[in-house]
């Protein structure tokens, strides 16, 4: 297992390219299992949660050819209709082949992902709402067994947005009989990025990006080409980057639309960000306003750049309030940032942070993808070295960081766990 060394205390300036959403590609990469043919996805993230669909995808029969950003997948012979719990375990939204399998195999058997560091994370509505299209569903061994001669369209309704339960459904009801309605649909880009692909390739969706998509039915998909959206957290994470470290940090290849309640609670702190088309430019200052966050479904602010924005606030002037009303233990940063000097307190799923003048660099582990970004921001931020284990969180979802930031001017370098080095 590797390990990344920080010396912080330097200013990150210079340019930074946004790569591929992975939460756009896992589930646009699931879809291609709704139609045989050869797919093309261009712009893909090169990360492991990309790999272990992949992977999941050739071991059900997908022949899947990848050349650095372009990937190939042909899935003209599916043999399998199975996700194994080896191959789910490593990647939760691997729960996204369930509806696409049920679509075009009638047939799926599907791991349950187990628990995660940041709750529950039950799929309930997932289920529920393949019920609603007529799949008969049983739960065995820790397996989804799920089948439905022909899925029928149906009103679904959802207690809370669930953006892969929106994808899911929405992906089952493209070749269901009839006409499906989700309401309470997730808004997220991520979502309405799959419901473009899906009309490409034929699937007769709309309303996506709204709470009510409606999908009526069709016989039969065909493959498409398709590039994948930025990846808003990623720019999101960039953002907080150069605000903490008060640089002047030009983001390319971003879309400043999905992220608009990052940007606006950023400029509250003070933070100077400027707006182009496809670019952000963001220039950190002193001090840096204490603001209150509340994390909700898109284009609320969002869950997973909670834990980024609470290093900003905790380098802040004041006090600051950050409720995480998605995800019921999405605070496990905070101890780790406590180490190295934050001043936060907890109760419930609130955190109240008081702006300390300086954080101190400190050995610490990284525990789920956006608790590790945070440590990454705070080691950056800190006085002295940080040494943050356990990286290939990290792995899962940002694409070549510490190159990236070493090219913003980071003292960072990785290096494998068991060497005790220091910068
Ligand atoms: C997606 O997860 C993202 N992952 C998450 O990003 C993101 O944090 C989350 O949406 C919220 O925006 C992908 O897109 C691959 P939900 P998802 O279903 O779909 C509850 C990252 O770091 N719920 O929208 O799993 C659930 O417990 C990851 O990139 C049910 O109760 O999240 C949560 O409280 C982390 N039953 C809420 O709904 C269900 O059947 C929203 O979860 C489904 C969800």
């Amino acid at each position: 297992m590797d390990a990344i060394l920080i010396k912080g205390g330097k200013s990150l300036n210079g340019e930074v390219h946004i790569s591929g959403a992975k939460n756009a590609a896992l589930p646009m990469l699931a879809a291609s299992l709704l139609a045989g043919g050869k797919f093309c996805f261009k712009n893909v993230p090169e990360l492991k949660d990309i790999e272990s669909i992949l992977q999941l995808l050739s071991s059900m029969g997908a022949e899947v050819d990848r050349q650095g950003p372009t990937v190939w997948i042909d899935t003209t012979e599916l043999k399998s209709f199975e996700a194994p719990y080896e191959l789910v375990r490593k990647m939760r939204a691997s729960i996204l082949v369930l509806g696409p399998l049920l679509a075009r195999l009638k047939r799926a058997r599907v791991s349950l992902p187990g628990g995660c560091a940041i709750g529950a994370r039950p799929i309930n509505m997932h289920l529920e709402g393949l019920c609603r299209l007529g799949a008969k569903i049983t739960l065995e061994h820790g397996y989804v067994e799920a089948e439905a001669s022909r899925l029928t369209g149906e009103e679904i309704f959802f207690d809370v947005p669930t953006v892969t339960g929106t994808e899911n459904l929405m992906m089952a009801a493209a070749l269901a009989a009839g006409t499906t309605v989700i309401r309470n649909a997730a808004k997220e880009p991520e979502v309405t990025a799959l419901a473009d692909m899906l009309n490409n390739m034929g699937a007769e969706i709309t309303g996506a990006g709204s709470p009510v998509i409606k999908i009526r039915g069709v016989d039969n998909l065909r493959p498409v080409t398709v590039s994948i959206i930025p990846d808003r957290i990623e720019t999101g994470t960039y953002m907080v980057a150069a605000a903490l470290t008060q640089g002047v940090v030009r983001i390319t290849g971003a879309q400043p639309d999905h992220i608009k309640a990052v940007i606006s609670k950023l400029k509250q702190t003070g933070t100077e960000v400027a707006v182009a088309k496809d670019e952000i430019t963001v220039t950190g200052c002193r001090p840096i306003r204490s603001v209150d966050i509340k994390t909700l479904p898109y284009p609320g602010f969002p869950t997973d750049m909670q834990a980024q924005f609470m290093v900003l606030m905790s380098l802040a002037n004041g006090l600051s309030l950050i409720s995480e009303t998605i995800f019921e233990n999405r605070f496990i940063h905070v101890p780790e940032l406590r180490r190295m000097g934050a001043d936060i307190q907890i109760s419930g799923g609130n955190a109240m942070i008081r702006g300390v003048k300086k954080l101190s660099g400190a050995p610490v582990m990284a525990s789920d993808l956006r608790a590790s970004a945070s440590l990454v921001l705070a080691g950056l931020a800190a006085k002295g070295t940080t040494r943050i284990s356990r990286v290939y969180h990290l792995d899962r979802g940002y694409e070549s960081l510490e190159k990236k930031l070493a090219n913003l001017g980071a003292n960072i370098r990785r290096v494998s766990e068991n060497v005790p080095e220091t910068l």
